[in-house]
């Protein structure tokens, strides 16, 4: 069932090959002093950075620079975030990167007027925020995470070896992102084809919770079917504009709040996933792709009747003459030839993951309730050893 809900979402997306222009138009929404959030250096690289400062300096802006958020963004960086937002008194968090600097910024946004520790106040403790929240803007340069159109913010304590998300109120969400299908033509392979992973997965962790059979059920197949498609396009010609641009608006809608209408949501894949990541600072789509199959395997008789759903609407696996366990197990298997085909990690040993981090991955995977099946710890340990 639907059940009783209210739906808005706060940010205003501009898409498309001349999307840049609109930041003319959001700009003199806010105050003068802009943060510029940017990652390693791509966006100098692909000339991107340039034309940004450029429209700053039109609009009168002044600018800190924000640079070097790694990604899986850490405590560290998130205080040095904070530090340079309070110095420069800012008034935007302008984000441009992928879903690292978008959430960073997010994490710096509800931050910078908090009085007590970021990190124990919003990822261990998972307060609210009470403070002023500095608006935040992204120009996305990667598909992938959603967060240009989510109030989610994963930051990264190494010290502690934890990695964890905190989904925010509507608040936190990004004011505006500007969404270019063209800025991720200059994506290395591995790094496109972790982002089509990741809102594949997302997709998956919705869809695989939850009894019924509901409108968010059918727009999630659409997307996975969207994403399959275009993903097979996008390997073989990274150019293809239709592709990249399917790719980029599937992910903002596989995470944007709407297919989990009437879903509890099931996340353990992110939760495991997040885990390794913790342990391997490895690419966050990668982390998944490398648990998934043993997950899925395991949890496939507690929803037998998903999955075979999920095999018929989504690989389109003939049912005759099979039993539902056949069925559901042939979807797994197509799933997996797709996910050779796009060369995605199948193995957390390929994203340098050793024997003697199973006991610290299960230990450090948070178990969340809304999937088919509440797993024990020593579940998660069986599939974290079937993952490496
Ligand atoms: O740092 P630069 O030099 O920009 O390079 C980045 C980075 O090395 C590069 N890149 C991005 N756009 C590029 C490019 N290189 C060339 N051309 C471009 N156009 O790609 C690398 C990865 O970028 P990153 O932002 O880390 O990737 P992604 O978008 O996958 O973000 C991952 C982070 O988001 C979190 C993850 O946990 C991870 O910390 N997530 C956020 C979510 C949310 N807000 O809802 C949900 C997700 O499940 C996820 O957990
Ligand atoms: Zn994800």
């Amino acid at each position: 069932m639907l059940g009783n809900f209210s739906y808005k979402n706060a940010t205003k997306l501009y898409f498309g090959d001349d999307s840049l222009k609109y930041l003319y138009e959001e700009l003199p929404k806010y105050g003068p002093n802009v943060q510029l959030i940017y990652g390693g250096g791509s966006i100098k690289r692909s000339g991107l950075y340039d034309e940004i400062v450029k429209i700053l300096k039109d609009c009168g802006k002044n600018i800190v620079e924000d640079g070097g958020v790694m990604p899986n963004p850490t405590t560290d960086k998130l205080y040095e975030g904070v530090r340079i937002a309070r110095d420069h008194h800012s008034d935007l968090l302008l984000a441009v990167g992928g879903g690292s600097c978008c959430d960073y910024a997010k994490a710096v946004s509800v931050s910078v007027h908090c009085d007590e520790d970021p990190w124990d106040k919003y990822y261990l403790r998972f307060e609210e925020p009470t403070c002023e929240i500095v608006p935040v803007g992204c120009i996305l340069t990667m598909a992938g995470t959603g967060s240009e159109m989510n109030a989610g913010a994963v930051i990264t304590n190494h010290e502690q070896k934890l990695k964890i998300g905190h989904v925010f109120g509507e608040d936190v969400m990004p004011k505006f992102s500007i969404l270019n299908p063209r800025y991720t033509m200059t994506l290395p392979k591995k790094q496109m084809v972790a982002g089509i992973y990741d809102i594949f997965n997302h997709i998956c962790e919705q869809y695989f919770s939850g009894e019924d059979d509901n409108t968010s059920d059918y727009l999630a197949e659409a997307l996975m079917k969207s994403v399959i498609k275009s993903s097979l396009t996008a390997v073989e010609d990274p150019e293809d504009y239709e592709a990249r641009s399917n790719i980029m608006w599937a992910a903002t809608w596989a995470l944007n709040t709407l297919i989990a209408k009437g879903k509890s949501g099931d996340w353990m894949v992110h939760m495991i996933g997040q885990a390794a990541g913790a342990y391997t600072d490895a690419t966050h789509g990668m982390t998944l792709s490398a648990v998934s199959l043993p997950y899925y395997r395991h949890i496939m008789p507690y929803g037998l009747k998903k999955f075979v759903r999920f095999a018929e609407e989504v690989w389109n696996v003939s049912p005759d003459g099979k039993s539902d366990e056949q069925i559901a197990g042939e979807g797994l298997e197509a799933m997996k030839d797709w996910m050779k085909k796009i060369g995605v990690a199948m193995r957390l040993s390929e994203i340098g993951a050793t024997e003697d981090m199973i006991d610290g991955i299960t230990e450090a995977t948070i178990i969340l309730d809304g999937g088919y099946k509440v797993l024990t710890k020593d579940e998660i340990k069986q599939i974290v050893r079937e993952s490496m």
